[in-house]
């Protein structure tokens, strides 16, 4: 039987894309429900135009246990971070032992914990001078970006480079090998 993947993000939802569209023809796993805490989100058109099925959730519905009664009823084996930026409160980890997965767009330990997201990654990089970045992608425990990594991948970076061009080389490895580790954790 097809494993179920169920997505939380809060943004653009490139990720999300990538993921749902690598899933659409496996025989391992699908992508079944798209969760966000943002009404505005990209994400929800990219949901929309895959035709995967997508709800909206305030960040008392995370805590208060009725986000993870609604993954609940839908059977989820794994719950992926795709650019979510709330924290994951106890009731979810309790709920998904062993079933969350998240995407940080550096190499953890470094840049990482709370308000290290997205841009804010990309611009401490810089500022720290650091001659390469990439990928972390790891278990989701109660503490931000510390749960234990599944895999990493590098990426050189170029004295030059904006944050907006480490955004673009670290996105490029993250929709390469999210879906992959994903597949492989599952298998
Ligand atoms: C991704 O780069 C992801 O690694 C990052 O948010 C971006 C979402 O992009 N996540 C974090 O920073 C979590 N701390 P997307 O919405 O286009 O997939």
């Amino acid at each position: 039987m097809l494993k179920k993947i169920a997505i939380l993000a809060s943004g653009n939802g490139t990720n999300a894309e990538k993921i749902i569209q690598y899933f659409n023809t496996s025989d391992i796993a699908s992508v079944v429900s798209v969760g966000t805490n943002k009404e505005d989100a990209g994400v929800i058109d990219r949901a929309k135009k895959l035709g995967v099925p997508h709800f909206t959730f305030q960040k008392k519905e995370l805590e208060n246990g009725s986000v993870r009664a609604l993954l609940m009823i839908k059977r989820i084996d794994l719950i992926v971070l795709a650019g979510f930026l709330l924290k994951i409160p106890d009731n979810l980890i309790k709920g998904f032992p062993n079933a969350i997965i998240n995407i940080h767009p550096a190499l953890l330990p470094k840049f990482g914990g709370k308000g290290m997201y997205g841009m804010n990654v990309h611009k401490a990089v810089k500022d720290a001078g650091e001659q390469q970045s990439g990928i972390t992608i790891h278990w989701v425990n109660e503490h931000y970006d510390e749960g234990q990594v599944i895999f990493q991948k590098r990426v050189d970076l170029s004295p030059n480079d904006t944050p907006a061009q480490i955004a673009a080389k670290v996105q490029e490895l993250e929709h390469n090998y999210y879906p992959k580790v994903i597949e492989n954790l599952l298998k």
